[in-house]
């Protein structure tokens, strides 16, 4: 790539969730131009689009929401970093999300009909019926298209980011195959989660944890990448595993994909039973089908172990009239709800990711980070429902606004070659099945040290591999196979040097009941 061909611009985004926009509307207003590159190809490929639950809000109480968000944490939050949540939370809402977008959440006459999910003290959160995340999504990326002053590159990777000493000054874009600079006075990182590193996941394809690498290959902090959020409700066929680990390939496969049915649902009283028909998570926790997620998503694994399945049983709620997406999404895939919808756990959300401060600054000069690829202290070692988008939102608008006011500096850019075609993607797509097994088998719902080894060493063999590869060539597929391995590779020796037992971080003994294989 010459450098004839690069393009400059004050912030460079990297991701088109809503972090990523919320950050490239934070510098547009600053007065920034903005450019957004995206994989993405249509507005479903970003993770925001498919949240369900909604937007939580503080509703003049953010002392306890604060409660909430620590408590579902296990304590392992940071407080000062979920008070910047929580202080934000309704005011970023009303400005971006109603004033500016004009989104219309559910309401009644007497209000907005404020939405119940587990570990909160209280309904307060924000939704359009069950598929919050396209009504906020779509008219975001409408919004920020019509603006001048903010270009999004969709179809886009970001390969590896360009550094000069020490500071981050863009990255290199492949698109159609060829590879062009783009030089930034700040990058930001809004790449999403890690769900193409498991064989289950709540993600939409190509979650492969490129804003975690890119930062650590070029020497951001990471942390707390052991803490890896399974959710306990998601669409399981009846043939699965049993596992709910992620660890078979129940679930993954064409026609069978997992869909999320959102905690929302067991909100409004929906209840958990086994293969018996018995009601099990009063047995587990005071607040049962209503207790942190991680102490759900436990439970439900070990009974369809013991028992074979798990279902939600949707009979105590309107389900058809209160959530007709998700009923006709049960209808479109043969799903017969109303005999209880067959459930497991899936991986769904990073808590970790690249440590930033209270507006998204890495360790690294002029690299930012937001959303799931963040590690902001919110989350902590579990993350509260429908938290998300509104992390993303905070963050996203702080972390734009402070990245603003600096312009692209001349500065030398890696020479990376152009896609070499007669690359097979089959290659990639062979050790990505390698690499979700391992994950699945040894950095799912519960860790064993001796088989964290294990994982780390396959990892470490794979890397080898790709990274043989990636000298020599330069496919987007590679990329993100290097991405999702440096990652996986990531969350194995966190997990591995970790032996507290935390929110979502379980280690069991060596001894302890057999795996189910
Ligand atoms: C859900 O709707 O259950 C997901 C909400 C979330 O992950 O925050």
């Amino acid at each position: 790539a010459g450098s004839d061909d690069r393009r400059e611009t004050d912030v460079l985004v990297v991701g088109s969730g809503i972090a990523g926009l919320a950050a490239a509307l934070g510098a547009a207003r600053e007065g920034a131009t903005v450019t957004v590159a995206t994989k993405a190809t249509r507005p479903a490929d970003a993770s925001s689009w498919w949240a369900q639950g909604g937007i939580a809000v503080s509703r003049d109480d953010p002392a306890q929401f604060k409660r909430d968000v620590l408590t579902a944490s296990d304590d392992t939050a940071d407080p000062d970093a979920v008070d910047v949540l929580v202080e934000n939370a309704d005011d970023a809402v009303e400005d971006v999300l109603l004033d500016t977008l004009g989104v219309e959440f559910d309401a009644d006459g007497a209000g907005y009909d404020f939405g119940r999910e587990a570990a909160h003290d209280e309904p307060r959160i924000l939704h359009v019926d069950a598929s919050t995340g396209k009504h906020v999504h779509v008219p975001f990326l409408d919004y920020l298209d019509a603006r001048d002053d903010v270009t999004i590159l969709e179809d886009t990777a970001a390969l590896e980011l360009v550094t000069h000493e020490g500071s981050v000054r863009g990255a290199m874009l492949e698109r159609d195959g060829a590879v062009t600079p783009a030089v930034a006075g700040a990058t930001i990182l809004a790449t999403g989660g890690i769900g193409d590193l498991y064989p289950r996941s709540t993600n939409p394809a190509g979650s492969t944890g490129d804003g975690v690498a890119m930062a650590a290959l070029a020497g951001a902090d990471v942390e707390d990448m052991e803490y890896v959020q399974f959710h306990p409700t998601v669409y399981a066929p009846p043939d699965g595993d049993g596992t709910g680990d992620g660890d078979g390939d129940a679930g993954a496969t064409d026609g069978a994909d997992p869909f999320l049915v959102s905690e929302a649902v067991r909100g409004e009283g929906a209840v958990l039973r086994n293969a018996a028909g018995e009601r099990f998570m009063p047995d587990y926790h005071e607040d049962a089908e209503l207790a942190p997620r991680d102490v759900v998503a436990r439970a439900v694994r070990t009974e369809r172990e013991a028992t074979g399945e798990v279902v939600l049983d949707v009979s105590p709620v309107e389900f058809a009239e209160e959530f007709p997406d998700l009923a006709a999404t049960c209808e479109d895939r043969g799903v017969e709800w109303a005999s209880g919808i067959p459930v497991a756990p899936a991986e769904h959300f990073l808590c970790g990711g690249v440590a930033v401060d209270s507006v998204g600054r890495s360790s690294l000069d002029r690299l930012y980070a937001v959303g799931e690829c963040a590690r902001t202290g919110v989350h902590g070692a579990n993350r509260l429902a429908s938290t998300s988008l509104l992390e993303g939102l905070v963050w996203g608008l702080r972390a734009g606004g402070d990245a603003a006011g600096r312009s692209p500096e001349a500065v030398e850019v890696p020479e990376l070659l152009d896609t070499d075609p007669e690359l097979p993607d089959a290659f990639a797509s062979e050790k990505f099945v390698r690499l979700r097994r391992a994950m699945g088998e040894y950095a799912g719902l519960r860790r064993r040290p001796s088989e964290l080894e294990r994982g780390r060493a396959a990892l470490r063999r794979l890397k080898g591999e790709v990274d043989a590869y990636v000298r020599t060539r330069t496919t987007r597929s590679l990329y993100e196979l290097r991405s999702a391995t440096v990652t996986a590779l990531l969350v194995m020796r966190a997990a591995s040097e970790n032996d507290r037992c935390v929110g979502t971080h379980s280690v069991v003994e060596e001894s302890a009941e057999p795996r189910a294989e």
